[in-house]
């Protein structure tokens, strides 16, 4: 079976109602990043991490997995499919997709701050000051912060360096490590990037850009590659 692996961002969750981070409307024009999502952050002011994380989990319970998840789904009858998401939420998971890896942390985990291995399931949205593990320390977001390692990431690069087709949506590709997956798959490999506003990229062989939403670019892309439909 060949294999193709996907790196989703923020785009795929939009037409859910999941806010993306940059452009006009993005959630980075309303926050700090050093003030909700760093180290630094929590310790100056945990009460306020909690809340930021907490309003988007919420949001979370609120939203659906859209065209765009759902297409994905679909190409796991004829290939071996393995997702890379930068995506904190669980709209992956929801629409059906089996292999998913996060590689910014989960929204509907919590997390030890005294051992990372300890990591529990949320069953609703808010996560106060109080709440703390079988240790007895507090719980922190289980999300990566800026400043801070990406555990998954060299899972992530095994993955991509093994693609027989690598799908990119809905990501600025400005945040790295994950912005520079793309430069371990092979040059051969056909590589498809789906964002309404891409821009050129130089350097990378054999990509094709769509630009068009993921709700509408992800069916057709699926539908052309399970050999059904037209690009
Ligand atoms: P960004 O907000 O940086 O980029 C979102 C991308 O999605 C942009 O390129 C948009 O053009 C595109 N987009 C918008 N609507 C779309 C749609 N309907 N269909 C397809 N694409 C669409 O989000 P990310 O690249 O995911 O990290 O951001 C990367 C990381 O930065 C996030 O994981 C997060 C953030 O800070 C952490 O919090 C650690």
């Amino acid at each position: 079976m060949k294999r193709i692996v996907i790196l989703t961002g923020a785009g795929i969750s939009a037409e859910s109602g999941v806010k993306t981070f940059r452009g006009s409307n993005g959630l980075w024009n309303n926050y700090r990043i050093e003030e909700v999502a760093s180290p630094i952050a929590w310790e100056r002011d945990p009460k306020l991490v909690l809340e930021f994380y907490n309003q988007r989990r919420k949001q979370l319970f609120e939203v659906n997995p859209n065209a765009g998840h759902k297409a994905l789904v679909k190409l796991e009858k004829k290939f071996n499919v393995k997702i890379i998401t930068q995506n904190v939420d669980d709209l992956h998971e929801r629409a059906g997709s089996e292999n998913i890896l996060h590689l910014h942390g989960e929204l509907k985990k919590a997390r030890s701050t005294v051992d990372s291995g300890l990591v529990y399931e949320l069953k609703d949205w808010p996560l106060n000051i109080g709440d703390k593990c079988e240790q007895g320390s507090q719980l922190r977001p289980h999300i990566v912060w800026f400043g801070e390692a990406v555990p998954a990431i060299m899972d992530a690069i095994q993955i991509v360096k093994r693609a027989d087709i690598f799908i990119v949506i809905g990501t600025s590709m400005v945040v790295y490590p994950a912005a520079g997956l793309i430069n371990y798959v092979s040059d051969e490999t056909p590589k498809y990037l789906i964002d309404p506003n891409a821009e050129e990229v130089s350097g990378i062989r054999n990509l094709t850009i769509i630009r068009k939403k993921a709700g509408e670019g992800v069916p057709e892309l699926v539908e052309e590659l399970l050999g059904l439909g037209k690009l």
